[in-house]
């Protein structure tokens, strides 16, 4: 599972509730969830739902909707953002990873001071955001790239 997400959860939430993962990819974090006990819905493109539209889950609203190295992709960003907030909980946390533009390895035009102005104006709170590096291992990738995570509140 993503461990800045598992670190996430285990800071903000006592027990399990229910998430949304927006661009679950191969549902792995979806699984492991699961397995935890949460109650965890994915949707992406590969499963008929494109994120540049609209999206509210019929089993919205969630404790925590998450999206990881998805919004960097997407020419609608300001969608993904209100599909968060509209999906959320009143009171309810987002979380966010995205490759950062200053990475060599990432053809990401998402800067962290707009990511920042999208959140505010959609209407978040108790914003926080971090760039880290990350060394991604896999067969093919081996290299490093520089992660944004964005949490915050609605
Ligand atoms: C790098 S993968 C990340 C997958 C997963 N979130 C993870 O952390 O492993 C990006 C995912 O975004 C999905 N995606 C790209 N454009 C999309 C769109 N317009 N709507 C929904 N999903 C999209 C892709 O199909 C892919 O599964």
């Amino acid at each position: 599972m993503n461990i800045y997400l598992k670190k996430f959860i285990d800071e903000k939430f006592k027990k399990p509730g229910k998430a949304l993962d927006l661009g679950a990819g191969e549902f792995f974090d979806v699984a492991c969830l699961k397995q935890i006990g949460w109650k965890c819905e994915g949707v992406d493109i590969k499963t008929g739902i494109d994120l540049e539209k609209k999206y509210e889950s019929k089993n919205k609203p969630f404790d925590l909707v998450y999206s990881n190295y998805v919004l960097h992709k997407l020419k609608n960003r300001k969608q993904l953002i209100q599909t968060i907030f509209n999906n959320l909980k009143d009171e309810g946390w987002f979380f966010i990873h995205i490759f950062d533009k200053s990475d060599k390895n990432s053809k990401s035009d998402l800067s962290r001071a707009y990511l920042k102005k999208m959140l505010i104006e959609q209407g978040f709170k108790n914003l926080k955001l971090k760039v880290f590096s990350f060394y991604d291992n896999d067969i093919g990738h081996k290299h490093w790239h520089k992660i944004l995570e964005a949490t915050g509140q609605k």
